[in-house]
């Protein structure tokens, strides 16, 4: 393990003075690296593409064996287009060891490219639909594993790697409108608990990690067409009724709709929100 971070000195009024900047280029994420977890498939791997086309080198980490089609050929593309890099490491985000290498790894290679490490995105994550009555506690256990602990060992090393840069840095977790409401006729009590620790999590190390010129904040999804959405949808259609009953906008949500969110919190042009959550859901949580 790395020593304790120990510089906790204010910043000076000095240093409280902006430049000016015009907000496309406050919005632009070139000549910075960024991490996207669960950036193998899903939401994660076009929040890659956003990030891409935002003019940053990506590195998505996936426990996947392999990134999915045809995202990822997408992806290289674009790569091409925005003349920068994409690169996949598989990287269990349960496993401290793991993340801590792999990331460091990426911090390492991302100086080197004189890109450096500026953000990440804590997108991977799983989901359960059981009724509480019947709901094993291993399982209910496995999830909060993966969506709890894990997305914070990844926001720890992340958080570590930027502190000790100096160069501070965005912290993007990806939570859930599930984090906040109870979703009519779905019994997802784990995975609903999981995404409102993430809240709680993103302001208390919000909290901690501002000193350090890191910014952490949350974007709740609310119902996605991903893989994820899609085996649900498979195995139980009606399904689909209850999502569409709180679409205010008349449709569900697309991975597309998370870019453009996800790049703002990451980039400059949000350098003065941390601890917040960005609701992103078609109007879901206004309607009851
Ligand atoms: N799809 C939705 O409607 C929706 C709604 C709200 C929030 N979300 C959240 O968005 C995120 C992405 O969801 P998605 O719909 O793209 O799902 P998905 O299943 O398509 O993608 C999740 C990715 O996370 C990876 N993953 C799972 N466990 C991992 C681990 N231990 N280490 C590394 N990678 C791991 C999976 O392999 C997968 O590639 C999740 O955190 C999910 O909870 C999704």
């Amino acid at each position: 393990m790395a020593p304790a971070i120990t510089d906790t000195r204010a910043p000076s009024p000095a240093s409280q003075v902006q430049e000016t900047h015009s907000v496309p280029s406050s919005l632009s994420l070139s000549g910075k690296t960024i991490v996207v977890t669960g950036g193998g498939r899903g939401l994660g791997i076009a929040l890659a593409h956003g990030v891409v086309e935002s003019g940053a080198h990506v590195v998505c980490l996936d426990i996947l064996e392999a990134p999915t089609e045809p995202g990822w050929s997408t992806l290289l593309k674009l790569c091409k287009e925005y003349n920068t890099t994409a690169s996949f490491r598989r990287c269990d985000i349960t496993n401290e060891s793991d993340v801590a290498n792999t990331l460091t790894t990426i911090a390492k290679e991302a100086e080197d490219r004189g890109a450096p490490f500026s953000g990440i995105v804590a997108c991977a994550g799983i989901q359960q639909k059981v009724p509480g009555l019947e709901y094993d506690s291993a399982d209910f256990d496995r999830i909060l594993r993966v969506n709890v602990t894990g997305t914070f060992i990844t926001a720890k090393w992340a958080a570590r790697l930027m502190a000790e840069s100096k160069r501070g840095g965005s912290i993007v977790l990806v939570a859930s409108m599930s984090g906040q409401i109870a979703n009519r006729g779905l019994t997802c009590s784990a995975y609903n608990s999981s995404k409102a620790a993430v809240h709680q999590m993103c302001r208390s190390l919000a909290q901690e990690w501002g000193q350090y010129g890191i910014r952490i904040n949350t974007v709740s999804p609310g119902y996605v067409l991903t893989d994820m959405t899609n085996a649900l949808l498979e195995t139980e259609p009606e399904v689909y009724q209850k999502f569409m009953a709180g679409a205010l906008l008349g449709r569900l949500g697309e991975p597309e709709d998370f870019k453009a969110p996800t790049v703002f919190l990451l980039s400059r042009g949000s350098s003065y929100v941390t601890g917040i959550d960005l609701r992103v859901d078609g109007g879901h949580c206004a309607a009851a």
